[in-house]
């Protein structure tokens, strides 16, 4: 099989595609060049944090279960389509122009019924649009942590929250993820020896885990934020993407001090590309969130809030979202049935009940991360994500993020097989170059 082309800067792995070779080159040699001290000192830890980018394409024989895309037939291109031609057709001279920092009211109306109706009461007045969940978490970021102040993670958790965390420079405590959400008794310890102002969770279907936090924990999450006073960063834009079983309650709905700030996407059940989410939290962090977004960006693109507007008013939402659950269900269970049935004795991993992700567990003698690239890109031609950059402390090496959604059933098989091969062959050899280093 042909080589790869592919690099890695930083500890960060990126797959050069032929559109962003030159972008990225050029990017890489002026910070070189430039002086770090002209740089503030948050770049220093976010430049690391490997989100880079994990995208495989433009080469054909590579497999990628590395990033967290939909299946990109699962968008409704032509829905789409119809109401943006529709917000033009319409057009009063207000498509093109400024809105507001809070986003589209009819927009907002309809997801606070729609999340009221699924048992979340939400008020329009305490719901914003956001662009993607990606900038709530940026919102709260700010909001909350000054440099130094205490956020526990779960440990692993998104990769895309801790670069953006990283900018704030906080004092990260990782906890533990369980196969029913965070270590409980770990938190409290850390609670007891620390002052923590922020609890990030992502307590449906867990990225990068698949993981669901059960009602006892959730409960148990919400008596300590009172007993502690944290702020709770509720993030769940995969909870309706949900194959088999059902809810459990939000934090949000069962918070009853307003200290649970939730996040919703429109990227996981419609298209990432619109960047449209929402925020919700009670009035008075309400405010201050969107006085923050006006310096931010000003506001939600008013275009992207028209079109899903007009979409939501013509198209069945909840029916599109059971049809793409019927996919992702599929080809989740058929790569467990292919991991089942080719992964060598010594490999553990995750069995999700929805969202997008399965979490791979091998030896811990061995670095996925450097195997990524010593063999998995090159020789196999597959891809996932290393363990590292999804914990603060970049301490664990043995663990690794598959996605689920986005390669096809074919993909599938042949992936996990390639990938079974290497591991197998790898734990077969104990060769020394994968033993674990604290690199
Ligand atoms: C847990 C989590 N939060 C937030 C995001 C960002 O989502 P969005 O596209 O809505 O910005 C992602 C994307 O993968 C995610 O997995």
């Amino acid at each position: 099989m042909k080589k790869l082309n592919f690099t890695v800067y930083e500890n960060q792995y990126i797959i050069i595609t032929k559109k962003s070779k030159n972008k990225s080159k050029n990017f890489f040699r002026s910070v070189d060049n430039m002086s770090k001290k002209r740089l503030a000192s948050r770049v220093q830890r976010t430049a690391q944090s490997g989100l880079g980018n994990i995208f495989a394409n433009g080469q054909t024989e590579l497999i990628s279960f590395a990033a967290g895309l939909p299946d990109t037939g699962s968008f409704p291109k032509a829905a789409l389509k119809q109401a943006f031609d529709q917000v033009f057709d319409n057009d009063n001279g207000e498509t093109l122009q400024y809105h507001d920092s809070l986003g589209l009211l009819p927009l907002r109306e309809k997801l606070a019924d729609r999340l009221t109706k699924q048992g979340t009461p939400t008020k329009t007045a305490e719901l914003m649009l956001t662009q993607g969940a990606q900038q709530g978490i940026d919102l709260v970021a700010r909001l909350v942590l000054n440099k130094g102040d205490g956020l526990v993670v779960e440990a692993p958790t998104y990769i895309g929250a801790l670069a953006n965390f990283d900018a704030y420079e906080p004092t990260y405590h990782e906890v533990n993820m369980e196969p029913d959400g965070m270590n409980i008794t770990q938190l409290q310890k850390v609670l007891l020896q620390h002052d923590v102002k922020l609890v990030y969770t992502i307590p449906d279907y867990q990225n990068p885990t698949g993981a669901v936090m059960s009602l006892a924990k959730r409960q148990a999450l919400l008596e300590l934020a009172n007993r502690y006073n944290f702020i709770i960063l509720e993030d769940s834009p995969y909870r309706e993407l949900c194959y088999n079983g059902h809810l459990l309650p939000t934090l949000r709905s069962m918070d009853t001090e307003g200290r649970v700030i939730s996040l919703g996407s429109f990227s996981k059940i419609l298209a990432p590309g619109l960047r449209l989410g929402w925020l919700n939290a009670d009035a008075e962090l309400f405010q201050d969130i969107v006085a923050l977004k006006a310096g931010l960006d000003v506001e939600t693109p008013n275009l992207i809030m028209q079109g899903v507007n007009t979409y939501l008013d013509t198209n069945n939402l909840d029916a599109h979202i059971q049809s793409i659950n019927k996919v992702y269900q599929e080809k989740m269970t058929f790569m467990l049935q292919c991991l089942q049935r080719e992964l060598p004795a010594g490999v553990t991993y995750t069995k999700p009940t929805g969202g997008f992700f399965i979490w791979l567990t091998v030896p811990d003698n061995i670095d996925l991360g450097q195997l990524l690239t010593d063999r998995m890109l090159p020789e196999g031609h597959v891809s996932y994500v290393p363990a590292k950059n999804l914990y603060p402390s970049k301490a664990v090496h043995n663990q690794a993020r598959l996605n689920f959604t986005n390669p096809s059933l074919a993909d599938i098989q042949t992936g996990i097989h390639r990938l079974s091969e290497i591991l197998a062959d790898t734990i077969a050899s104990k060769r020394p170059s994968y033993a674990f280093s604290n690199k």
